[in-house]
């Protein structure tokens, strides 16, 4: 009985040093990087190293990326594989190992947005056991704020309200908004956003100390981009402004009917065209007469 559990115990302890001795012998994975940032266009090298103690005859190396941008799809970045290189159609030409085959770190040209998301390094070198053969970083693409675009929309007129909106196509981290007014002293304004990227503010109530300069600024650490508005506010009293309108309205539209008679005249000679061909020069005199003769009678009349 004891002689059956010596020998269980020397089983199980000889199980154990052969199973360490496999553990020191596997290839392992070391990354110096967890996490990297790299400005949109500028290259980065992604570093993974591995040490092995078998030849490199077998060697093979896989990099994946599972983007942001759609992490259920990731795809193959580049593989090494009995001393072929296979890069992933999105990024030949940009992508390659630095210094194979002693390390598995690689070069990416000419970032884009696109490349930013979870990278992993898997390294195999049979018969060696891999322990563990999976490295991972996570990179980021920083992108600098676009140029804003600022809009304004409402009633310029004393009393009425003025909504200034701003938004930015771009930028990672996602810019930050806002809204300054710049004179007569620098003053920041209430801001309510509509989404991460565009941000509004309203102003009721406009009056002349409303006028000025008005400035949206879309920022992050790569920088900041700003746009403008140049706000005057008609100041004129309401009463007086309201006649003004009225007699605009009205000069308009007599305008506009004078045009029209003078239209419909056109046709009807032109209409009789043939016509006239015949008849004789006076009869064409009297008609233009005719027509300058209607003309401020009507202007007069829309007046009154
Ligand atoms: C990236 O660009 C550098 C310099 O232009 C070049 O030496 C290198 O080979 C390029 N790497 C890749 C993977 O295209
Ligand atoms: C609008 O502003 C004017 C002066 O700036 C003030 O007299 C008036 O009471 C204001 N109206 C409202 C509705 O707040
Ligand atoms: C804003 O408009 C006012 C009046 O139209 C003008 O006097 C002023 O120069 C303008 N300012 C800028 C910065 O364009």
């Amino acid at each position: 009985m004891s002689a059956m559990a010596a020998l269980g115990w020397r089983t199980l302890w000889t199980l154990c040093v052969c199973f360490t001795a496999l553990r020191t012998n596997a290839l392992s994975v070391t990354m110096s990087e967890s996490t990297m940032e790299v400005v949109r266009g500028d290259y980065i090298i992604l570093p993974c190293s591995f040490s092995t103690y078998s030849p490199l005859s077998r060697l093979n190396i896989i990099w994946t990326l599972a983007p942001f941008s759609s992490p259920e799809s990731p795809l193959q970045v580049i593989v090494y594989d009995h001393g072929q290189i296979i890069e992933d159609p999105s990024l030949i030409g940009r992508v390659g190992f630095t210094d194979l085959p002693l390390g598995a770190d690689i070069m990416i040209n000419d970032t884009r947005v696109s490349d930013a998301g979870v990278y992993r390094c898997m390294v195999n070198n049979p018969p060696e056991a891999a322990d563990p053969g999976i490295g991972e970083l996570l990179l980021t693409v920083l992108v600098a704020p676009s140029l804003p675009a600022c809009r304004w929309d409402g009633e310029m007129d004393a009393g009425g309200s003025v909504t200034l909106s701003c938004s930015v196509a771009e930028g990672i981290p996602t810019p930050e908004i806002r809204w300054d007014k710049l004179n007569p002293e620098e003053i920041s304004l209430p801001i309510n956003m509509e989404g991460e990227l565009s941000g509004s503010v309203q102003i009721i109530n406009v009056s002349a100390q409303t006028s000025g300069l008005y400035r949206c600024s879309a920022s992050n650490l790569l920088g900041t981009e700003n746009c403008y508005i140049n706000l005057s506010i008609y100041s004129g009293s309401e009463s007086s402004s309201g006649i003004l309108q009225g007699v605009l309205l009205t000069l308009s539209m007599s305008l506009m009917l004078s045009a029209l008679l003078v239209l419909v005249t056109w046709l009807h000679r032109t209409g009789r065209d043939g016509r006239w061909r015949v008849s004789k020069g006076e009869e064409e005199e009297e008609e233009g007469y005719n027509e300058i003769r209607y003309t401020p009678s009507l202007i007069k009349r829309s007046f009154v």
